[in-house]
């Protein structure tokens, strides 16, 4: 058994702006459920501290740079006893609002304070300096909010192995040298070898350069990262670490008790393989909730989605647009928010044609898992896309995803064309250029599959008996704990 500390700026039920959210519960509790000892360490949101009913104070620190002592509280993941640890300090996060931004949007202005502070109280546990008599022999932090943590700890003597894990490299924590100048950080830091990037602090950096290892969520984006389409300026470090071994892709799985059709509580008629035909009920229902005419013969797109330029949302609109003026027999169901000027599109392809299109602008647990359940399709048209779990869940939902060749996208969809469908491999659809064309193109030969409701099923059926639970990748994360506890 391991002591593995977990650090994730983010942790469903508790806070969650996406993916990083469900992969910080569910690997975690995949971790412990095979005998590691696990502890998850995250900010003391406001949100938290209103979710969670048992917290204790188990530990007061003060860390190098701030004024005020912080205090650890101690409490358990929802519905588990997975211990996990909060980093409390309210002037930092006990506030209305997201946990990186307000509400409508904007970043807070200290992030890059609030990100030290929880980085430091990261190593402060790290070090056994909380006074709580745990060590951990693994500390494994998860994008830039983490990043300090490798590059703060990586000269003690008695510090963990550490593994740090890029959910998405699009976004880096880069500030200016003053902020730098503020945080009291070494000097020593402020160095192209060290979290200097281009005149600007990188906390990324931190992570790619001081941890032992490396990891990202899925094999094909570990390659395409360290190429210049991808690698925004990283490419080379990222090559660097690659060349050196330190640099894996292992892809995400996901918590299959939380998405299972089988047991689903928020959709209306659970179903199987064996009673896929109750697919149909979710469908229904859902068109009712949208106020879209029920027929069982139109082609249900599902969307559910951060709505930025990473998930190609200007893809969809063009190109379901063009379907939808050609009269094709298509539903759009979308769930999403995100920049203004997309879902304002949004509403607009909605006005032009109130019978086909449903729209929520938010955020809703519940309509995610009533979307999975009741579209034909989803889809994830995604520029890049390191893991994606919505992919997933569709699959296990018999809704068949159609997504860019591109990530994690690519590593898990089998495209229904040739010797696949022939196959029996089938389970979803593909497409290679980021263009509404191919998009559009790809719509068509789902419409067109459609139509055969016989092969349809076989290709739903194969879907949904893929795995694409936590039991393959988590175990790939412990042998590469096993190895640097070797290495290191
Ligand atoms: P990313 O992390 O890049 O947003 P992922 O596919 O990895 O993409 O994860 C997104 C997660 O966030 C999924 O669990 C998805 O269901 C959820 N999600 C995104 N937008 C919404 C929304 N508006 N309402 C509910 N869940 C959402
Ligand atoms: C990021 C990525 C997404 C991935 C998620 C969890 O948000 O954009 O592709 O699935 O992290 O790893």
């Amino acid at each position: 058994m391991r002591k593995i500390l977990f650090a994730s700026s983010e942790v469903h039920p508790l806070v969650k702006t996406g993916g990083l959210a469900d992969v910080s519960a569910s690997l975690p509790l995949a971790l412990a459920e095979q005998g590691q000892d696990m502890r998850i360490i995250l900010p003391a949101y406001r949100q938290c501290l209103e979710a969670l009913d048992k917290i204790e104070t188990v530990a007061t620190v003060k860390l190098d740079g701030f004024h005020l002592p912080i205090e650890i509280l101690q409490s358990t993941l929802p519905n588990s006893d997975l211990i996990i640890w909060l980093v409390n300090s309210p002037e930092h996060f006990d506030r209305d609002g997201g946990p990186y931004g307000t509400h409508d949007g904007g970043d807070w202005q200290d992030n890059a304070a609030r990100f030290t502070l929880f980085s430091r109280a990261i190593v402060a546990a790290a070090l056994d300096q909380l006074g709580l008599d745990w060590q951990p022999d693994i500390l494994h932090c998860n994008d830039w909010q983490t990043g300090l943590a490798p590059a703060l700890l990586a000269n003690e003597v008695n510090r963990p192995a550490t593994v740090f894990t890029i959910h998405n490299l699009a976004y880096q924590g880069l500030y200016s040298q003053d902020v730098f100048d503020s945080l009291v950080l070494p000097a020593s830091l402020w160095h192209s070898d060290g979290i200097e990037f281009y005149g600007l602090m990188s906390f990324m950096k931190g992570g790619l350069i001081f941890a032992d290892h490396i990891t990202t969520v899925s094999p094909t984006y570990a390659d395409e990262i360290c190429s210049y389409e991808f690698g925004y300026g990283l490419e080379g470090l990222l090559s660097h670490r690659a060349d050196q071994g330190r640099l894996t892709g292992i892809l995400n799985g996901i918590d299959t008790q939380e998405w299972d059709p089988k047991s689903d509580p928020y959709i209306s008629k659970n179903y199987t393989v064996k009673t896929m035909r109750y697919k149909s009920i979710n469908k229904a229902v859902l068109q009712q909730l949208f106020s879209l005419p029920e027929k069982e013969n139109v082609l249900v797109m599902g969307l559910i989605s951060r709505l930025v330029s990473q998930k190609g949302v200007d893809l969809t609109l063009d190109a379901v647009g063009k379907l939808l003026d050609a009269g094709e027999n298509i539903q759009l169901i979308c769930l999403g928010s995100g920049e203004a000027a997309y879902e304002q599109d949004l509403r607009v392809l909605r006005a032009r044609h109130p019978d086909k299109v449903g729209l929520h602008i938010g955020y809703s647990e519940e309509l995610s898992h009533q979307i999975e359940a009741g579209a034909d399709i989803f889809l994830m048209p995604s520029r890049f896309e390191p893991c994606g779990l919505n992919q997933l869940y569709s699959l296990r939902y018999g809704t068949l995803p159609v997504v860019r060749n591109t990530g994690g996208l690519a590593d898990s969809v089998v495209n229904a064309a040739g010797s696949n469908l022939k196959n029996g491999f089938a389970t979803g659809f593909k497409f290679d250029d980021a263009t509404a064309k191919a998009l559009e193109e790809t719509l068509l030969r789902a419409i067109g599959l459609f139509k055969h409701p016989r092969v349809w099923r076989k290709v739903m059926v194969t879907a949904m008996e893929q795995d694409y639970s936590w039991e393959e990748s988590s175990k790939a994360y412990q042998v590469l704990y096993d190895n640097l506890l070797g290495k290191v």
